[in-house]
């Protein structure tokens, strides 16, 4: 049985709102006055699923200083189990699907198969899908990635980015059956109000290397001024990486507008930053030797070459991202920012202080993979 709140409004079913992202979303949507959303959330009872999604959601709203949430509903389910999603569909106008595996190593099967039991769901119900897919469906793809259907079988990195696409592809050829919106956040990274993660996962992970190798550094530097680390990724890449209060308020507030509903929304950023400037960014944040790192990619060895294998040692899956030279469409987004009075997504150097603060001042990471 569902732990009851109070609200009144649309009622949402939320898979996903525990997650990394997904608790941005989650808090997101408990401000919307139109919505009412419950979380489906995997634990053993109704009492253990809203204490999950409750923390969850405390975390986002302590970092960032806001007052603590509304009642919170919640559903203790599982995705693989479909009859579970419907039975805790039983009242929803709608369906919110955050919910998949994010390692990059796993099978990702949930994510294929759980987007299937979403699109039945919703055309048994007859209630709209709102789906939260990635914007590395397009795989090594330079794009630009138009904001509309990917039909053509990518050339994926990994079995995330295909389960991902193979997740969209059932939802085209759902359509026109099915309502669907489509949400593709590229990488999702800091709250922009505290520089906050409840995981210290992508850059976190290459800030705190470079956090732990600086002293290092700087000592090998001094004995040799022509010292250099080379990471290998190409000079002119971009890095896309959007704060996730900033998308996660666009999401909810889509989700309340029917007159935004429906196609694909690329939550990217709206001026992509080269990630030479990201990386002079960071090094000033943490106080790294400038000028040793070099973006080479042809990934020779440079003068620091332990220092290179520690780096990549670290942060392997990560620079893999750094090489992206994609380009993502994103006028959509723009237009519904607009429309709804927020913010698009953009990043600056006062963000990336930010979010090295909070990585010191929380200590050691306890970041499970690179995403
Ligand atoms: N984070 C990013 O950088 C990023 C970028 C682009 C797109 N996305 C997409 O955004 C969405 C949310 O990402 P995230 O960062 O929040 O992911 P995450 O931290 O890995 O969390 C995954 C969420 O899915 C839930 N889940 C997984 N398997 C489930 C199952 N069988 N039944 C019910 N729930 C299940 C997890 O529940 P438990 O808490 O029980 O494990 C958790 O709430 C995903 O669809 C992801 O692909 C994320």
């Amino acid at each position: 049985m569902a732990a009851m709140g109070n609200r009144t409004g649309m009622r949402v079913l939320v898979t996903g709102g525990t997650g990394a992202f997904g608790r941005y979303v989650a808090s997101a949507l408990l401000d919307v006055p139109a919505l009412r959303p419950v979380f489906l959330v995997r634990a053993p009872d109704a009492t253990a699923a809203r204490a999950r999604i409750a923390e969850a959601v405390a975390f986002v709203r302590a970092s960032a200083g806001l007052r603590a949430a509304p009642a919170i509903e919640a559903i203790p389910a599982d995705l693989a189990d479909p009859a579970g999603l419907r039975a805790a569909a039983r009242d929803a106008g709608a369906l919110l699907h955050m919910a998949a595996d994010t390692n990059f190593d796993g099978d990702c099967e949930i994510n294929v198969e759980g987007t299937r039991a979403a699109i039945d769901l919703c055309l048994a119900r007859e209630i709209p899908l709102f789906h939260v897919s990635t914007a590395f469906v397009i795989g090594e793809d330079p794009g630009p990635l138009p904001e509309g259907p990917l039909l053509a079988a990518p050339r994926s990195r990994n079995g995330y980015e295909r389960s991902k696409w193979e997740a969209e592809r059932l939802i085209e050829g759902a359509r026109p059956r099915l309502r669907a919106t489509v949400f593709r956040p590229s990488i999702v990274f800091a709250d922009a109000r505290s520089g906050g993660a409840p995981e210290f996962a992508n850059l976190f992970r290459y800030i705190r290397a470079l956090d732990v190798l600086r002293d290092e550094v700087e000592h090998a530097r001094a004995e040799e001024p022509e010292l250099r680390i080379r990471l290998p990724a190409p000079a002119d890449g971009r890095f896309d990486l959007v704060p996730a209060d900033v998308i996660a308020d666009l999401v909810a507030g889509i989700v309340a507008d029917p007159r935004l509903h429906g196609g694909h929304y690329n939550l990217t950023l709206a001026e992509p930053v080269p990630h030479t400037t990201l990386n002079e960014w960071i090094v000033r944040a943490v106080g790294f030797p400038e000028g040793v790192l070099v973006f080479d990619g042809t990934a020779q060895n440079g003068t620091g070459a332990r220092f290179e294998r520690a780096l990549r040692a670290r942060v392997a899956g990560f620079l893999a991202y750094a090489g992206d030279r994609k380009r993502f469409e994103n006028a959509r987004m723009r237009e519904a920012a607009r429309a709804l009075g927020l913010p698009v997504p953009r990043i600056d150097e006062a963000y990336i202080r930010k979010a090295v603060r909070f990585c010191r001042e929380a200590g050691r990471p306890r970041g499970r993979r690179a995403r």
